[in-house]
């Protein structure tokens, strides 16, 4: 298989799930980011002749997603100061962040509490409608072609070439969070890093009442984004390997908070790279680390983001205020939606496959090193056919697509999941 058999896979579930970055805000995603060095060599060593290429993601938008597109912005401020140009560096996000109304410090975004703006100089190569998953797919695959507006920029990789892509947004089974387990095979010169194992969530850092200023009312980064972006400005990444920029962002993401809050970082693919020192893939002329202190903090889960935002707005605007109407407003909604589908997921379980069954089987992830689905088309169906009968799974509703591939996973037809969301939902 080959690595853009393993995206397409994945990737094209998301698209048809979510229409991802199109959608508004309160449509608009899933968990889960991604880390991937992708190494394109004929010969698994270091080439000096090759050309080091990023791409780098937030598939996220709106001010309650915040910390995706911040995140991006620090990545590229580490290849810039590690000697990447812009014309190798191709970037995706909607950029609805820096001058949006909710933004108390206009034109800026900061990635920690007290950071500098990591907006500056940042390309914006495909943003707003631009960023769509065939102009990613076009731009990983060097199809000029099949670009549709934005920059025009794409992978132009030749086989000594370096290429490195982080993507960050949510994600959910067989939506981004679970594509490479048992996926990526070991022998095609990938090697790739996630926040989290295939059937957990992944966490947000640096949020309101915790660690944010107090002005922000939205997280500013992801625990697992945040771990390694400031490992990389912490340590020397002329020196620091794969291997150990992995475990210490391991560490620091399974570290235990206030809130439990920790996932499992994993490795994917090609092994052998594991002992190359970072600066193969970020950047030829690295400087020093920039000394920052790492601060310990408490984290949210990815899914509760959303309504830490609001609970936060509620709790800073005047009663009589229209922010406060318009703030309790969207957290009635949103936990209503999320009860909806929370009531909805486990009846249409227990309908299909019995209440027993559906402890052992609907709910029972695939063990460690499968696939959580072996096919994509009926998860796909699957989703369609709940959204038909029950309404969107929206960015919360996500955490079932796992359930929802069990249901494939154990022969339930789509006639079958329809009539029981047909029952459900009517
Ligand atoms: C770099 O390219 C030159 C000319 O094509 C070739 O002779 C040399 O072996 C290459 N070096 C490496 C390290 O691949
Ligand atoms: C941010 O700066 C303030 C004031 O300078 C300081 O009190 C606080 O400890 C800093 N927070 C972090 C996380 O560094
Ligand atoms: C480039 O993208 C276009 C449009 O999606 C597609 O028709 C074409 O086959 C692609 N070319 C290659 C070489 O992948
Ligand atoms: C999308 O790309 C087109 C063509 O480059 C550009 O004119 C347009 O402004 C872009 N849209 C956004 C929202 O950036
Ligand atoms: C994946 O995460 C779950 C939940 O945190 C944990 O119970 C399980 O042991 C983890 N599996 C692996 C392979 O890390
Ligand atoms: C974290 O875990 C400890 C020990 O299991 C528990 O006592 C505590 O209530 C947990 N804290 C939160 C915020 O869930």
């Amino acid at each position: 298989m080959r690595i853009r058999d393993v995206l397409l896979g994945a990737l094209v579930s998301y698209l048809i799930i979510q229409n991802v970055c199109v959608a508004n805000a309160s449509r608009v995603l899933q968990k889960s980011q991604f880390f991937a060095n992708f190494l394109q060599s004929n010969n698994n060593g270091i080439s000096n002749n090759g050309t080091k290429w990023a791409v780098l993601v937030a598939g996220s938008n709106g001010w309650g997603n915040y910390r995706h597109q911040a995140d991006v912005c620090h990545a590229y401020q580490i290849l810039k100061k590690s000697g990447m140009k812009d014309e190798n560096i191709i970037v995706f996000m909607y950029d609805d962040i820096a001058n949006s109304p909710e933004n108390p410090h206009p034109g800026i975004i900061i990635n920690s509490p007290n950071g500098s703006d990591v907006y500056h100089g940042v390309p914006k190569d495909y943003t707003g409608e631009n960023v769509t998953v065939n102009n990613l797919f076009a731009a990983i695959l060097g199809n000029k072609s099949g670009i549709t507006g934005g920059s025009g920029k794409v992978v132009e990789s030749g086989p000594d070439d370096y290429i490195f892509i982080y993507y960050t947004d949510h994600g959910g089974a067989g939506v981004v969070g679970s594509m490479f387990q048992g996926l990526l095979p070991s022998n095609i010169n990938v090697y790739a890093t996630t926040a989290s194992n295939a059937t957990e969530d992944s966490w947000a850092e640096y949020c309101p009442n915790f660690d944010a200023p107090l002005e922000y009312d939205t997280c500013l980064g992801d625990l697992y984004s945040i771990s390694w972006l400031e490992d990389c400005d912490m340590n020397d990444v002329g020196s620091e390997t794969l291997q150990q920029q992995y475990e210490s962002v391991r560490k620091r993401t399974l570290e235990g908070t206030a809130f439990n809050g920790s996932s499992h970082v994993m490795q994917y693919g090609d092994m052998s790279f594991s002992g190359n020192v970072l600066s193969v893939y970020l950047g030829d002329n690295p400087s020093p680390p920039t000394t920052t202190t790492k601060s310990s903090s408490n984290v949210v889960p990815q899914r509760d983001a959303a309504l830490v935002h609001l609970h936060h707005k509620i709790r800073k605007s005047d009663v009589n205020s229209e922010e406060y109407l318009l703030a309790k407003k969207k957290l009635s909604e949103e936990l209503a939606h999320r009860e909806h589908v929370d009531y909805t997921i486990n009846q249409i379980g227990k309908l299909l496959l019995g209440h027993h069954d559906h402890q052992n089987g609907f709910k029972n992830l695939r063990s460690s090193g499968q696939p959580l689905v072996d096919d994509w088309d009926c998860l796909k169906t699957l989703v369609k056919t709940y959204a038909k009968y029950c309404g969107s799974l929206s960015t919360y509703g996500l955490k079932y697509t796992g359930e929802i591939a069990n249901a494939c996973n154990a022969g339930i037809t789509v006639d079958q999941f329809a009539a029981a969301s047909i029952q459900t939902c009517s």
